[in-house]
């Protein structure tokens, strides 16, 4: 009996994936480094399905069936190009290698090159819901030909998660490297988020001197607003969580450092690259760097600064009307993230050739995916419309929202900064909107500068061309150096 689905690596991710093929009727080769997890794997999960056991990639290859696909779920980096050597291997011209890890969408452009030469079909493919979605309907972003595109989509849209209106969330983002990159940016979004969430905590906890689970059951209350969202939701659960061992909020027993594993950095090194602002995910990344400044961080707990006091001091009535506030700004920030995410998207597609259809894109991420939320739908028909053609803000379902919130995201602000809560991402997503409102930009004083020292030229408001001034000699004399 042949398998019409192969899937390498067998952790958590790869295994939830395994058995979720075996669910919709796939019978599906699994194969892992170690031959034991795939025993421990066969133990557990075997009855479940069909499944196809290996212990070499050759058996694995070969117990495929004509055009093969085999998804790899291993650790991006070496690993992964490891096991796409090895299945190459025994690969033939018209087979698919899928890589559904976290990879560096460069390294899948370059994958993708060197498998083609082979004659052999590599699609990048975003996985996102970790391994509950996995294994009940995760939300996908495969890249890679239209032909893989077109074997590949049965058997993904028939594990995908399902939005609410029964779409699967699964679609051909792009070739190559399209559908590792929006995946990429998604966990930028997704690192935006948390810390907008979790600043959110804080001026809750610190400011009004709340409980966690009196700031859970806030976070479930948000959850039946525009803020609904898988991410709130599960905030709520974490804030309302003992320790089992000393009775504590969990929260609180939980050591104060941010984990990351790449994808966050890589969102805001490429929009770098790309020229496109993503101050949000930016301080979302450095607020996690901060947090786990070991050093810097027990010496100013060593040798204080003076501040002020975290307390906020409000009564009952002034606490509730601040905690609304508060959510306001969430979601003006929120709204600023995502459309930073959304536009960092648009120029690699421009700059690498990729033809993304945003709405899609913002509708496959309605269900399964970390960053699943009810505004998806918004977004979607935003972009749909193509009122968000330049930019979601401007889409008058946003624009309205951002000016409905506008106030409170201010006091927020202000409020945080005099009483030193910091709140990096929703202090520079209002730092944007408002560069975006002013109608000059002290970028001209820049310009000035830049010419003054450096001889780097400005243009003039008022004349086409570049212009130097001779800054040292007497007179200063302004001169044309191009047209
Ligand atoms: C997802 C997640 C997932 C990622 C984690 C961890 O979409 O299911 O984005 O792919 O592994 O969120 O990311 P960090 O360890 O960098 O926080």
């Amino acid at each position: 009996q042949e398998a019409n689905v192969g899937v390498v690596g067998l952790a958590a991710m790869g295994a939830s994936l395994a058995r979720n093929l075996a669910h919709h009727g796939n019978r599906v080769a699994v194969y892992n480094r170690t031959y034991k997890r795939t025993e421990a794997f066969m133990q557990e999960y075997g009855s479940e399905g069909v499944f196809i056991p290996s212990q070499t990639v050759k058996e694995f290859v070969e117990s495929l069936s004509v055009p093969r696909t085999a998804i790899i779920m291993v650790k991006a980096g070496e690993p992964t190009d490891q096991v796409i050597k090895e299945l190459a291997e025994y690969m033939e011209q018209g087979d698919i290698i899928v890589d559904g890890g976290n990879a560096y969408f460069e390294d899948t452009i370059r994958r993708e090159k060197e498998m083609a030469k082979l004659g052999i079909h590599f699609v990048g493919m975003g996985v996102s819901g970790g391994e509950e979605g996995a294994l009940n309907g995760p939300s996908m972003m495969p890249g890679g030909s239209d032909w893989s595109w077109n074997t590949l989509k049965p058997i993904l849209e028939s594990i995908a998660a399902k939005a609410p209106d029964g779409e699967p969330c699964v679609a051909h983002i792009g070739p190559n490297g399209a559908g590792h990159f929006v995946k990429m940016v998604h966990n930028g979004i997704e690192y935006a988020d948390m810390q907008l969430i979790a600043e959110s905590y804080d001026l809750m906890r610190r400011g009004l001197g709340m409980a966690p689970e009196q700031i859970g059951d806030v976070f479930a209350q948000w959850n039946e607003t525009e803020l609904d969202s898988y991410l709130v939701e599960i905030t709520a659960e974490v804030l309302r969580k003992r320790d089992e061992k000393t009775g504590k909020p969990l929260v609180d027993v939980i050591v104060d450092h941010a984990g990351m594993k790449g994808t966050g950095t890589w969102t805001v090194q490429t929009a770098l690259s790309l020229g496109v602002p993503v101050t949000g995910i930016a301080e979302a990344v450095f607020a996690r760097g901060l947090s786990d400044q070991t050093q810097l961080r027990e010496q100013a707990q060593k040798d204080p600064f003076n501040g002020p006091d975290a307390s906020l001091a409000l009564d009952d009535e002034a606490k509730q009307a601040f905690i609304e506030l508060i959510r306001q700004a969430l979601y003006a920030s929120k709204i600023v993230a995502y459309a930073q995410g959304f536009n960092e998207i648009a120029e690699a597609g421009k700059v690498y050739g990729w033809d993304i259809d945003m709405a899609q894109l913002a509708r496959i991420w309605r269900a399964g995916c970390i960053i699943r939320a009810k505004f998806l739908n918004r977004i979607s028909d935003a972009f749909e419309s193509g009122a968000a053609d330049v930019s979601l803000l401007f889409a008058p379902y946003f624009k309205q929202a951002l000016e409905n919130c506008e106030a409170a995201w201010r006091k927020v602000i202000a409020t945080a900064v005099e009483h030193g809560i910091p709140t990096p991402v929703f202090s520079s997503s209002l730092a944007y909107f408002d560069g975006l409102r002013a109608k000059r930009l002290p970028a001209a004083l820049i310009q000035g500068q830049r010419d003054l020292f450096g001889a780097h030229t400005y243009q003039r408001v008022d004349e086409p061309g570049a212009f130097h001034t001779l800054w040292a000699e007497p007179g200063q004399k302004e001169i044309q150096v191009s047209h």
